[in-house]
């Protein structure tokens, strides 16, 4: 239990499913289902400022009900609006999210040698009090949902938010991020631990604050070689799988079930199913079946994974694409959550999103689907 008390779940299917158990259908949650394609983002937006709204307990809350609203019974999570890069902030840097260009960071890491990695490597953060209005957007968006789909709350991988921090932006060649990495792999090292330490705290006070389910996004994973996948991000997102329970435990609170979506390592699938994650993300390179062989008899649930470009496409592809995800993953009565394989993109029409659930839901329910 967290230490408020909200409604009871009337819809605990994505739970039920993450835990292992047996389902009436599959559940199903779009990656930024909030957001820029539906236009009732950009009005309630208005023009403020992107991190501004994720800062508004008031705003945050509305927006992560939107999609929930708009496609009622439909979807069966809702996620917090916030950004994987509350965490770099808190941790002292300065991050600007620029209109149609994303995240920049005016001051990136430059090598271990700037002064400023040695000021983040000594600085004790409280993601308590730096992160705040986050906890207080959780709470309020729980008491607004009152239990009408689960609220999953997030952070971003230490190794994906380490990229961010010293290219100071989306990159396609990861220079500054290869340059440490094959320049300064002790340092690099020293400070994804830092960051993994926080991604736990900060994880541990989100479900406190009513998170009935965490994901941890590794966007940028696929950039390594396994070799340096082995290295670089696997240590992490297992630091994180191994401490966060524990820390819930020291606190007083329930397990949640926990996803982690390395996107683009196909490679890691096997060795990220020894990992304590509960779910995998897997995004559209994954040919479901295969994943679900090299799963084998491990107890974890999959979570994904249609290109999210198919939601361009026309209705007969949309349910093409379905119908094969419903039976790679096995028909949907057990071991997966349906998504996207990434998150959704701008200028999707919302309807065409509507129809893509109707599909899950309508190939999922069947008698002979499981
Ligand atoms: O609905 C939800 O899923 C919750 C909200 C959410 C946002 N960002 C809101 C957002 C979540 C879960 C994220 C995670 C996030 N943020 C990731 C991991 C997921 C992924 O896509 O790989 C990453 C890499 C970021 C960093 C980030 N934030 C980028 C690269 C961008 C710009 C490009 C883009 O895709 O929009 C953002 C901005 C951002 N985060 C927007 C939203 C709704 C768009 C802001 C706007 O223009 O209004």
């Amino acid at each position: 239990m967290c230490e408020h008390s909200f409604e009871p779940l009337k819809n605990d299917l994505i739970l039920r499913t993450a835990w292992g158990h047996h389902v009436e259908r599959a559940p199903v949650w779009i990656m930024r289902q909030a957001g820029r394609y539906l236009p009732e983002y950009h009005e309630a937006k208005g023009g403020r400022d992107f991190f501004e709204c994720c800062r508004n307990p008031e705003i945050a809350s509305t927006l992560t009900l939107q999609p929930i609203e708009r496609y009622e019974g439909l979807l069966d999570a809702s996620i917090i609006f916030s950004d994987i890069l509350v965490i770099p902030q808190a941790m002292g840097m300065t991050v600007e999210m620029v209109d149609k260009k994303g995240p920049h960071f005016p001051n990136p890491l430059k090598n271990p040698d700037d002064g400023q990695y040695a000021e983040l490597m000594k600085r004790d953060v409280d993601v308590g009090t730096e992160l705040d209005y986050v906890y207080k957007a959780i709470t309020l968006t729980r008491k607004k949902l009152a239990g009408r789909v689960p609220l999953i709350g997030f952070c971003g991988a230490p190794w994906t938010l380490f990229c961010y921090m010293v290219e100071g932006g989306g990159t396609k060649l990861f220079i500054e991020t290869k340059k440490w990495i094959f320049r300064y792999p002790g340092a690099t090292k020293a400070m994804l631990q830092k960051i993994a330490a926080l991604c736990v705290e900060y994880l541990a006070l989100q479900v406190k604050a009513g998170a009935q389910m965490v994901q941890i996004f590794d966007s940028w994973a696929g950039e390594l070689s396994p070799s340096s996948f082995k290295t670089f991000c696997e240590p992490y997102l297992a630091h994180i799988a191994d401490n966060l329970p524990r820390r819930l435990k020291d606190l007083g609170l329930d397990p949640v079930p926990m996803i982690v979506f390395p996107k683009g390592a196909w490679y890691s699938i096997d060795s990220v199913c020894n990992l304590a994650y509960d779910v995998i993300g897997l995004d559209w390179t994954h040919d479901p079946a295969e994943a679900v062989k090299t799963r084998g008899k491990r107890p974890i649930t999959f979570q994904g994974n249609a290109d999210p470009g198919v939601l361009y496409g026309s209705h007969e592809s949309i349910t093409e694409v379905v119908e094969e995800m419903v039976k790679g993953f096995g028909g949907g009565k057990k071991g997966w959550i349906a998504n996207l394989g990434h998150g959704i993109t701008p200028m999707v029409n919302p309807e065409d999103l509507k129809f893509y659930l109707q599909e899950i839901h309508r190939l999922t329910s069947m008698e002979n689907s499981g």
